[in-house]
C-alpha cells in the first residue's frame, strides 16, 4: 500500500531539507515538495531538484507571483498598508497566497497534510496555519519545528547522520525571506537591538554614501490608486515594482530597521529592503492628497492601520481585512495623476504632483489679485467653528 502523502513548503534550506527526512521516519509520510514563486530572487529549478536529492517523491514550483501582484500588492498598495507604521508587510502578504497554493496541491495530489518549517515563536505559523485550517480544515498541518527540539548543530548532525546534504546557505547566520516586494532579514547579531546592521545583510541596496550623486527624478503614473506608468513606459504593477526595486534600491531608499510586536507576544528586530513598496507608497500618499477629501484622508488612515494589522496577523481571509480593502477600493476611483519623485542619498521626495481628479483650486490658494476666496466670510465661520471652545472657556476660566 502507498504511503499517506504529506505536502512541505519548502524552501532549500536546512530545515525544510531535514523536514523530508523527519517527516518519513517520524510520520511515515511522501513528501511532495512545493515551492511557491512569489519573485523571490531565487534559482527556484534548483531548489526543485535539490527536494529529490533530498528524498521527496515529487518536487514541483508553483508560479503565484501574477496572482501575488493583482490580488495581495495591488489592495495593500492602495491602502498604504504597513505594520505599526513602518513594515510594508512583504512576507506577510506572500503567506496566506503560499498557504492557498500548498493547499490546491494537496487536493490536487491527495496529500493528507501539510508541513512548513516554520518555528513556533514566529509569524508565519500563525498566518500558514489560519490560512490553511480556514481553506482545509480536514488536513493536518504539521510543523517540524515546533515538535523536533532541535537546534542548528543539531539538525547539522541529524542531516549528517541521514546522509542529507548540508545546503550551503546554512552558514549565513541571518534568517532571511523574500518576495518581489521586500526582503525580510533577522537572527545572528541583528538580536542584540543596539548593534547597527552589518552591510552584509542589506542585498536590495547600495550603501547611502555610494549612492549616485545626482538625483534621479521619476514620474510615475496612477490610475484607480495603482502605477500604470513609469517615466512615459506603459508598464505593468510587477514591471513598475521591479524597476523601482532596482533605481530606489541604487540610492539606499527602502531600508527598514525596526522593533516590532510579533502576533505570539513578543518583540524582535527586524531589518527590511523594500525599495519599490516605499516608494509607491509615499507616492500614491501624495496622490491622495490632491484628490481625496480632508474627512476621507482622516477616516483612511484609521482603515490603513487596521488593514496593516489584520495582513500582519495572517487575517488576509478575514471578514473585516476584505471589507476595509472595500472601503479602500471605493476611495481609490478618482485617485489618478501623475507624481514626480526624487530620489537622492537614502531618500525620495515627491516634488510635483498632477491630476485632472485634483481638489487643488490656485483660484482660492493663491495670495494674488485673483484670488477667489471669500475673505469676508471666514470671520462668521470662526465665530461658529470656535463657539465650542469659548463656551468652554468661559465655564473654567481659571481652571487648569
Ligand atoms: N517579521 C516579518 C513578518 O512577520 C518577517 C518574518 C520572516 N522573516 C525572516 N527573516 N525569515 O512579516
Amino acid at each position: 500500500m502507498s504511503k499517506s502523502k504529506v505536502v512541505l513548503a519548502y524552501s532549500g534550506g536546512l530545515d525544510t531539507s531535514v523536514a523530508i527526512k523527519w517527516l518519513r521516519e517520524e510520520y511515515d509520510l511522501d513528501v511532495i515538495a512545493a515551492v511557491v514563486n512569489v519573485g523571490q530572487e531565487e534559482n527556484l529549478l534548483m531548489i526543485q531538484r535539490k527536494a529529490l536529492t533530498m528524498g521527496a517523491i515529487s518536487s514541483l514550483v508553483v508560479d503565484a507571483e501574477a496572482e501575488y501582484v493583482n490580488d495581495f500588492i495591488e489592495p495593500a498598495l492602495q491602502g498604504n498598508a504597513l505594520y505599526q507604521r513602518k513594515y510594508p508587510l512583504a512576507t506577510a502578504l506572500a503567506r496566506p497566497l503560499i498557504a492557498k497554493k500548498l493547499v490546491d496541491v494537496a487536493r490536487e495530489n491527495g496529500a493528507t497534510a501539510i508541513a512548513h518549517g516554520c518555528t513556533g515563536k514566529g509569524n508565519d505559523q500563525v498566518r500558514f496555519d489560519m490560512t490553511i485550517a480556514s481553506l482545509a480544515p480536514d488536513i493536518r498541518i504539521i510543523a517540524p519545528q515546533r515538535e523536533w527540539s532541535m537546534n542548528r548543530e543539531q539538525e547539522i548532525e541529524y542531516a549528517k547522520e541521514h546522509g542529507i546534504e548540508i545546503p550551503v546557505t546554512s552558514s549565513s547566520p541571518y534568517s532571511v525571506d523574500e518576495n518581489i516586494f521586500g526582503r525580510s532579514v533577522e537572527a545572528g547579531n541583528l538580536e542584540d537591538p543596539w548593534n547597527e546592521p552589518p552591510a552584509e545583510v542589506w542585498k536590495w541596496t547600495k550603501n547611502p554614501v555610494s549612492a549616485p550623486e545626482k538625483p534621479d527624478y521619476i514620474e510615475i503614473v496612477f490610475n484607480n490608486g495603482l502605477p500604470n506608468n513609469l517615466n512615459e513606459n506603459e508598464l505593468s504593477v510587477t514591471e513598475i515594482i521591479k524597476e523601482l526595486n532596482q533605481k530606489a534600491g541604487e540610492y539606499g531608499i527602502g531600508r527598514i530597521d525596526m522593533i516590532e510586536d510579533r502576533i505570539v507576544g513578543i518583540k524582535s528586530r527586524e531589518v527590511y529592503e523594500s525599495p519599490a513598496a516605499m516608494v509607491l507608497i509615499e507616492a500614491h500618499r501624495a496622490l491622495e492628497a490632491l484628490t481625496l477629501p480632508r474627512e476621507v484622508l482622516d477616516f483612511k488612515y484609521l482603515v490603513e492601520d487596521a488593514l496593516g494589522t489584520q495582513i500582519y496577523e495572517g487575517k488576509w481571509f478575514s471578514p473585516l481585512r476584505h471589507a476595509l480593502s472595500a472601503f479602500v477600493a471605493d476611495t481609490q476611483k478618482v485617485v489618478e495623476g501623475t507624481i514626480r519623485v526624487k530620489l537622492h542619498n537614502s531618500n525620495c521626495t515627491v516634488v510635483g504632483r498632477k491630476s485632472s481628479s485634483s481638489l487643488y483650486d490656485t483660484g482660492l490658494a493663491t495670495y494674488d489679485a485673483d484670488d477667489k476666496f471669500e475673505h469676508a466670510s471666514a470671520e462668521g465661520f470662526i465665530d461658529l467653528f470656535g463657539l465650542p471652545t469659548r463656551i468652554w472657556a468661559q465655564k473654567h476660566k481659571g481652571k487648569k
